[in-house]
């Protein structure tokens, strides 16, 4: 039992009771009044780094969030000292020793849910149910992750041999592992990815993305509160094109684990295979060209609601969201006349309210992309409804739009735009593969009554995670573990039986006594 014996899914907050709503705007209205800091943290004390720049909420372009100062060399080739130094320790420790810190931070983690929520809500923009959403998968992480450095981290396994020898396989850390997350999910992929290294042993000098540096301090924060030596987790923010490129280039690195842009991992790759000295793994999570395939027999009321999930939950800011909806020409105007509606009733503002469906994209680069996009789709293709966007902060109104085919899109959208493609169902193989050969596979959506559409469909466009008859995101720790394949990654799933094995070396020991 991989799951781990009573281990739970966290339970998070209850939106739908006003006791729960009041605890979040409570915090929400702390932080307003009291802004936060981030900075280099380096062996559990802050370091003195660049100048502080001040972090802007995506919600309000006059709210200051708090103040971050970036990383610096120094500061970098310190924390991968202490780090080297710490982690032979922490490796020997076992598995079972490792959990007990995991799971004292998944502790700590629910013992700050209304806080971290607040955090996400003005440094991220996310809605308070996507906030409580993402507390809980950052606790399952650290949980789940517990239960496998016990059973996989424990007692070597004994393999069978000749009569007289012992032969047995055990797992064991690499050493430093680097740890570059994204902005989408600033502190479940955070935690996660870094929960994942240590549990297998390591130790991590962790990159937050730029956008979103504070819940990374606080989340690091916790981690050294839960009983971590400091010296295995540091914290070094900063730009990609800085402090990434300075860390994936250090020499003392043992292996990268990244999530976020095609582009940058390309980058990181290159960086990696041109090391002199050990060779690392590289783990990464990256874009996708999500679609959907909807078939006459889906019942169209389930497609719209999923659909509107998909697309626009998150403001289309996931990685697993849906981009290109193939509708069959018979039903295809049905369909688009009933997301129309649901859209109309999309509420896009301040993501603290708990009644907000759609909150603001990352920040204004983000939010050129997108009108940029948009223009494109007015003048090539169609836009068949948009919403209005709000005006305060980086805002963007879901848009609904319709393109000839999957080859319209030169690259990953990133926000809440979905594009329609009408396809004729004696052309679904041509279409699918059409897809396919985009060669992303991340996340893949059907909607049919007819379980050989589906498989066909499945068979079709390879795809990490694929989901029938439902929405296709919001994979769950232990339930859908989640990581894609092609140009949207490399690693074993997040949240799955085997996601602790890149991290990891294995070594077999023959005794003859
Ligand atoms: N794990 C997230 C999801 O499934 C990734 O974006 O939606």
């Amino acid at each position: 039992d991989v799951y781990g014996e009573g281990r739970k899914n966290s339970a998070g907050l209850d939106l739908s009771t006003r006791a729960d709503r009041f605890r979040l705007s409570a915090a929400v209205t702390v932080l307003d009044a009291a802004p936060l800091q981030s900075g280099p943290l380096v062996g559990g004390k802050m370091e003195a780094g660049g100048p502080p720049l001040p972090v802007v909420s995506p919600v309000d372009a006059g709210r200051v969030v708090g103040a971050v100062s970036e990383a610096q060399l120094p500061q970098i080739d310190k924390a991968f000292k202490l780090a080297r130094a710490a982690q032979p320790a922490w490796d020997q420790a076992g598995g079972p020793a490792r959990a007990k810190v995991l799971r004292a931070m998944g502790d700590a983690l629910e013992a700050n849910i209304e806080r971290l929520i607040a955090i996400l809500s003005r440094e991220a923009g996310k809605t308070l149910s996507d906030g409580i959403a993402e507390v809980r998968e950052a606790v399952d992480f650290c949980r789940y992750y517990a239960v496998l450095a016990e059973k996989q981290f424990g007692e070597p396994e004994v393999l069978k041999g000749p009569v007289g020898e012992t032969n047995t396989l055990g797992l064991a850390g690499r050493g430093v592992f680097v740890c570059i997350s994204p902005w989408n999910f600033p502190l479940a992929i955070f935690t996660g990815q870094i929960a994942a290294a240590l549990a297998a042993g390591n130790a991590v000098v962790a990159k937050p993305a730029e956008q979103t540096p504070i819940i990374a301090y606080e989340a690091v924060k916790l981690y050294h509160a839960a009983g971590l030596d400091p010296r295995l987790l540091a914290l070094l923010p900063g730009r990609g094109e800085t402090v990434g490129a300075a860390l994936t280039a250090h020499e003392d690195l043992d292996g990268v684990a990244f999530t976020g842009g095609t582009d940058t991992a390309w980058r990181i790759n290159q960086t990696l295979a041109r090391r002199q000295g050990p060779i690392v793994p590289f783990i990464a999570e990256t874009g996708g060209l999500n679609g959907m395939f909807v078939d006459t027999t889906a019942q169209r009321e389930q497609v719209i609601d999923d659909v509107i999930v998909s697309a626009f939950g998150s403001a289309g800011q996931r990685c697993s969201a849906l981009r290109l909806l193939f509708l069959p020409t018979d039903t295809a105007d049905h369909i688009i006349e009933g997301l129309k509606g649901a859209m109309d009733a999309l509420v896009v503002a301040d993501p603290a309210d708990a009644s907000t469906d759609v909150g603001p994209v990352i920040d204004a680069d983000a939010k050129d992309a997108l009108e940029k996009h948009l223009a494109r789709l007015k003048h090539e293709a169609k836009v068949l409804h948009a919403l209005e966007t709000p005006a305060g902060g980086t805002f963007f109104g879901p848009v609904l739009a319709e393109i000839p085919a999957a080859d319209f899109l030169e690259r990953e959208v990133f926000g809440p735009i979905l594009h329609v493609v009408r396809y004729k169902p004696e052309d679904l193989e041509q279409v699918a593969g059409a897809l396919a050969a985009r060669r992303y596979g991340l996340t893949l959506g059907v909607h049919s009554r007819i379980q050989a559409f589906a498989d066909e469909v499945v068979r079709l466009v390879p795809a990490g995670n694929a989901y029938i008859n439902r929405t296709m995101i919001g994979a769950v720790v232990g339930v859908q573990p989640f990581g894609g394949e092609g140009l949207s990654g490399t690693g074993p799933k997040a949240g799955g039986p085997h996601a602790l094995l890149r991290f990891a070396v294995e070594r077999a020991l023959s005794v003859n006594i």
